[in-house]
């Protein structure tokens, strides 16, 4: 078998067999085949595309390009959570306990952010004592006593996904459907998990800025968990502004705290409530949605959803009072308002440059070496379609860097765009795509 033909029959829009993705993918992590043979190869599935049948074969030597978890010895159906990225997205804090508050086992592996993005793993960090680092048998051992654990990626997941993402952002092939959906969904199937909840997010700051790219994604993902073994439910939601009002590491677990307590910001409580839902009702945990959610709302109002988040944390090291007292979370020595520099019904915000704002204070990172700071970040709780005044605070900052304050605050200023006319408010919730087909709100 020679890479050239693979590349050639592509260009050709013909069919790659499963047995030649054996061999790119082989061969590539062995650095066998050379990397301009395989960005070839990539930009020609770029222009042809892959049919279903392709982009399952290519899903599944991905998966097996790495470890594959084995979440067998945990009892019950395990469901897991991914979000296609986004900024200021605390809902795994959330999630995680919310979900096994409810009777289904929570076991995740997430990872750290970079950039403009948040990490799951650095916003526990932000809390005192609380380990990572657990070997896979004290996870499931956990996941059995206290049906939710959270912990870092440890084992080696889909090293050909790595290689071939680095390669993808360099040859201007990230933006193909099949690439994305091999992509995340090869990384999700080696994490174990028996059932998939995906959040696909659309708009400017999403990978895809059209609902009909985001359904034909959630499409083709919900039928690669199908054609797996692995049933998956898609819900494509909007990212035109960040989610929630708390952007950095605390102020995103005090933000967890809220909603679980039943408080915080409406759009972030929806989404959590939708996707514990989703969660509840795939892991068997209720018969149908409309139950699952009534078991939902009613873990929020009674208490028993921050109870399981107090229980989980200590679990795994915690500083429990950093929950039930969030001011002894890390704060900033620097606390400063966002004034508006203008007037009128905010038409726009960019996401990023929100998320890029709170990095600059020390919230995220720009090179994975950075240190965090815990205590920085952005409290920013308008929304499209609110009206501003000249002069009003829009949010506040919070860093300890008093030499990035005058950047961040003309960051955000910059990220904002108004209007004279109203604006109607954003609809979160836009679709959900199960293997049923597709359902639009
Ligand atoms: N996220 C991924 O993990 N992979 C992609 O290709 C795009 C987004
Ligand atoms: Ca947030």
């Amino acid at each position: 078998m020679r890479m050239y033909d693979i590349i050639a029959k592509k260009k050709h829009g013909e069919v790659i067999t499963d047995e030649e993705f054996d061999f790119f993918i082989n061969g590539y992590i062995k650095d066998e085949i050379p990397e301009y043979q395989v960005s070839a190869l990539l930009m020609a599935i770029y222009f042809q595309g892959l049919s279903r049948k392709e982009t399952v074969a290519l899903t599944h030597k991905i998966m097996h390009s790495g470890d594959v978890i084995d979440l067998s010895d945990i009892k019950g159906i395990k469901v897991d959570k991914h979000s296609s990225g986004g900024v200021g997205d605390t809902t795994t804090l959330i999630l995680a306990p919310l979900v096994s508050s409810c009777g289904v086992p929570v076991a995740k592996m997430s990872g750290r952010g970079l950039g403009h993005t948040g990490g799951t793993l650095d916003k526990l960090e932000a809390i005192e004592g609380f380990n990572i680092n657990l070997t896979i048998d004290e996870f499931v051992n956990q996941v059995n006593k206290n049906k939710v654990s959270v912990i870092g990626q440890t084992k080696n997941i889909a090293p050909a996904d790595k290689k071939l993402y680095s390669l993808r952002d360099v040859t201007a092939t990230v933006d193909n459907i099949g690439l994305i959906a091999a992509s995340i969904m090869s990384k999700k199937l080696a994490a174990g998990s028996d059932k998939i909840v995906l959040d696909v997010k659309v708009g400017s700051g999403a990978f895809v800025k059209e609902l009909d790219g985001a359904i034909q994604l959630a499409t083709e993902m919900v039928n690669i968990g199908t054609d797996m073994g692995r049933e998956t439910v898609a819900i494509i939601t909007d990212m035109e502004q960040p989610l929630g009002y708390a952007i950095g590491n605390a102020i995103e677990v005090k933000e967890a705290i809220d909603i679980l307590k039943n408080e915080g910001p409406a759009d972030l409580r929806e989404l959590c409530v939708t996707f514990a839902s989703t969660m509840v009702h795939l892991g068997g945990g209720a018969p149908s949605y409309e139950a699952a959610e009534t078991m939902v709302l009613e873990n929020l109002s009674n208490g028993k959803a921050l109870e399981k988040l107090i229980e989980f944390v200590g679990a795994q090291g915690g500083n429990e009072t950093n929950i039930t007292n969030p001011e002894t979370l890390p704060s900033a020595s620097i606390v400063k308002d966002i004034v508006a520099d203008q007037s009128g019904y905010i038409k726009d915000i960019q996401s990023d440059d929100i998320g890029i704002a709170a990095m600059i204070l020390g919230a995220g990172r720009e090179t994975i070496s950075d240190a965090i700071d815990m205590g920085a970040g952005i409290y920013f709780n308008k929304k499209i379609g609110d009206y501003i005044n000249a002069g009003e605070v829009i949010g506040t900052i919070m860093t300890n860097k008093a030499n990035k304050v005058d950047e961040a605050v003309a960051t955000v200023l910059k990220a904002m765009t108004y209007t004279d006319v109203a604006v109607e408010k954003r609809q979160l919730i836009k679709a959900k795509v199960t293997k049923d087909g597709v359902l639009k709100y």
